[in-house]
């Protein structure tokens, strides 16, 4: 769907490069690989800056060989800085994302503060990045379920119109940040030694178990948060409002790395051999699909890797009409899910 506020006179770039770029949210799981992959991308900088709450004002993080000094985020923080990119929260976002684009600044916000606000942008670059073109100071990255779940299924999609998919997720802890990574490692040990272990990030003891996901559900419809952003948000960026999706999102005791199962019909009849033709051209994902040896998409070959792992492509036995097809998914949702995403949207906006 076009952005309705796209104004093809402005310039959508940075207004300098290299920029003066900073991190908000650096001391976090989704910050921490930020500082990663501009590092790995050789991003060009002309000053990085680091923000985090007054708790981590201080701190010393490792950049390119260096130590970046921590800083508490405030109103004047956004002085001469020519892109934000925001990894702190909603409230964070809402709060200093404005004051960051009064200052001249481009925001990419990794929240959900923005994404259905329908004059922000919510860019997957391989799928839609001509709408980063339409920005107005703020762009959004997606929901991390949603852009592991859409790099397989835009592909499909293009070619023959996906009419309803069914998405049932496998979500990792990294998801809920980097203390709910350390609630698992400490609730696994703590069971393994037999010791009581009360959750304090997650709702439900995390050590070989799994539970719905714990973002708040809505009584009257029995959905939770991450179920609608990965519906509402499929749709926007697909332009297909009226899609038909189902989605049914667990967290389970994975360090990091979300895989989920997507079953997809199309308008037409679709062989599995014409979807992997389909993956096997998409940029950002790569098929993993070897039936022989068993081996198929898991979080272990995913963490780490900027690819969307793709596999068990194969027909879907409960529709005879040959237009459905079975696929399972895994990928690094702190990476492509996040802040690689983010490093990728923010190039293009270089001059
Ligand atoms: N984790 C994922 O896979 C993922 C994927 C996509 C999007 N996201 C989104 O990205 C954002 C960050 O997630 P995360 O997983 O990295 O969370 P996290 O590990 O909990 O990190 C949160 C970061 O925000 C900072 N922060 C908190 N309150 C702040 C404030 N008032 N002012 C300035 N900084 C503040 C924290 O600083 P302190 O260390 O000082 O507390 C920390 O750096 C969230 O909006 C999340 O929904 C996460």
């Amino acid at each position: 769907m076009p952005n309705p506020s796209r104004n093809p006179t402005r310039s959508y770039h940075l207004r300098r490069s290299p920029p003066v770029v900073a991190i908000i949210g650096a001391t976090g799981a989704v910050g921490n690989e930020l500082l990663g992959v501009l590092e790995r991308r050789r991003f060009p900088l002309a000053v990085l800056r680091a923000y985090a709450s007054p708790r981590s004002a201080g701190s010393v993080l490792p950049f390119c060989g260096r130590d970046l000094t921590v800083e508490a985020l405030s109103a004047d923080s956004f002085d001469g800085v020519d892109l934000a990119l925001f990894s702190a929260g909603s409230k964070t976002a809402r709060e200093y994302a404005p004051i960051a684009v009064r200052n001249g600044a481009v925001a990419i916000d990794n929240s959900s503060a923005f994404r259905m606000d329908p004059v922000v942008p919510l860019v997957v670059p391989e799928i839609n990045q001509a709408e980063i073109e339409g920005h107005n100071g703020i762009i959004a990255n997606p929901n991390c379920a949603a852009i592991i779940a859409l790099l397989p299924l835009w592909p499909i999609h293009r070619r023959n119109p996906i009419r309803r998919v069914v998405i049932a997720t496998y979500q990792a802890a990294s998801g809920a940040g980097a203390a709910a990574m350390t609630e698992l490692r400490e609730a696994t040990l703590a069971f393994l030694e037999d010791r009581p272990y009360p959750p304090r990030v997650l709702p439900h003891p995390y050590a070989f178990n799994l539970f719905s996901h714990d973002t708040p559900i809505d009584p009257a419809i029995g959905y939770n948060d991450e179920e609608t952003k990965v519906i509402s948000e499929t749709r926007k960026i697909f332009g297909a409002p009226d899609l038909r999706i189902g989605v049914t999102c667990i967290r389970v005791p994975v360090l990091r790395a979300h895989a989920m199962a997507l079953t997809v019909e199309c308008e037409q009849p679709i062989t599995p051999e014409e979807a992997c033709g389909f993956l096997s051209d998409m940029p950002g994902v790569r098929l993993i699909d070897d039936r022989e040896r068993n081996h198929f998409p898991m979080p272990s070959d995913a963490t780490g890797q900027d690819a969307v792992l793709v596999g068990r492509i194969r027909r879907d036995l409960s529709d005879p009409s040959g237009r459905s097809l079975a696929v399972f998914a895994a990928g690094d949702q702190l990476l492509k899910g996040a802040a690689l995403n983010a490093v990728q949207i923010a190039e293009r906006l270089l001059p």
